[in-house]
This record gives structure tokens, sequence and C-alpha cells, in this order.
């Protein structure tokens, strides 16, 4: 009996050991991490703005991002999928994004950008939060008979155009926002800082 009880007494003894070592072991390898990020890593993790190369990226393709912690998507719309914006109005709930604020001025137009070829946008559903699905085919989807291409939340059903914009009769109230962006020249885009340069 009192060997016994000596080895619950070892067995607790080496789980608290176990345990301070394993969260001393965390923090050790937490700080060489930390360290090991460059110097433009470390001030992109705390937000600074991010600067992408849009010259490898198709007409009707998208490259995903992260600004400030958050998915950024850029998109390259076709001729066709610009086209299209126009007819949608009468579909949408915001369609010249006046109900909210979800872009910077020079995004309120009806390509909601800079430029009507690109789209940037904070891939975050603004139902709850999910993140929305890139549906650019022209073409019927299960979702929708008559789709004309953009992007579908599979949590609830949201469906928003090829410039972000939410149509009627689904749970997301607004559009998807546009982060502040600028074109540094015609390859390069910088998230984070507007065209007059002063950062967000
Ligand atoms: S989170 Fe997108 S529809 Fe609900």
């Amino acid at each position: 009996m009192a060997e016994q009880a000596v080895d619950e007494g070892r067995r607790r003894f080496l789980t608290v050991t176990t345990a301070v070592v394993g969260a001393g072991g965390a923090a050790a390898a937490a700080v060489p991490f930390l360290a090991s990020l460059l110097p433009s890593e470390r001030a992109q993790a705390a937000g600074a703005p991010v600067t992408v190369d849009v010259s490898r990226l198709e007409a009707g393709g998208i490259l995903r991002e992260q600004w400030r912690g958050r998915p950024v998507w850029i998109v390259r719309r076709t001729p066709e999928q610009l086209a299209a914006l126009e007819g949608l109005n009468s579909r949408l709930r915001d369609p010249n994004s006046d109900v909210t604020d979800q872009q910077p001025a020079y995004a309120r137009n009806l390509h909601r950008s800079i430029k009507p070829e690109f789209l940037v946008l904070v891939g975050i559903c603004t139902h709850l939060g999910c993140s929305p699905l890139f549906e650019p085919e022209i073409r019927p989807q299960p979702f929708a008979s008559d789709w004309k291409g953009g992007f579908f939340c599979p949590c609830h059903g949201s469906t928003f155009d090829m410039a972000g914009r939410v149509f009627a009769g689904v749970p997301a109230p607004a559009n998807l926002a546009v982060p502040p962006y600028r074109f540094d020249d015609e390859q390069r885009i910088t998230i984070g800082l507007d065209p007059e340069q002063g950062a967000a």
C-alpha cells in the first residue's frame, strides 16, 4: 500500500514535470521562430502594406494574399465578366455601393476598382465571416441558374457578383469589402496604401 502511494506520488510528480518542461519547450521554440522572421516579414505580420506582382495573373484568375491577417483577393476580370456587371444591377442589394461604406472612394464605381480589369477584395463574407468560393465561369450553377461569375459563400448561400456586390435576398447584408490599394506601376499592386501614398 505504502509502495503504491509512493508510485502514485512519483507519477504525479513526473506528470507535472513533463507539463512544465513541455510549456518551456514551446516558449523556447517560439522565440527562434519569431527571431527568424526577416524585418519585412515582421512588419507584414503587424499590418504593413503588401505588394503583389500581378503580371503572373491570367484573365479570369485570382491571386490570394494576406493583409493584416485577413485574406485579400486580386482578380483579373475578363471582358465578358466586366460586360455582365451592368446587367445585374436590378438583382443586387446595393449595386452602386451607396448603402454601406465597403470601399474607398476611388473604388465606388460599377467595377468597384481603380482599373476595371483588376478587382481587389477582402475575402470574408459580410454575413458571418466565412470565406466565399471563387466561381468565375459564366454558366448555370446549382445555386444560380443565370450565373455571370462571382463568389458563392457555402456557409449560408450568399452570392456576390464579379465586383463583390451582394445579390438581393441572401443572408449577407453588404458587398464584400474593398481594401485600400494602389498601383505602383503596371505590374504591381500595393494593398494597404491609397493611390495618394498615404498609409491606410
Ligand atoms: S457566412 Fe457567408 S452566407 Fe453566412
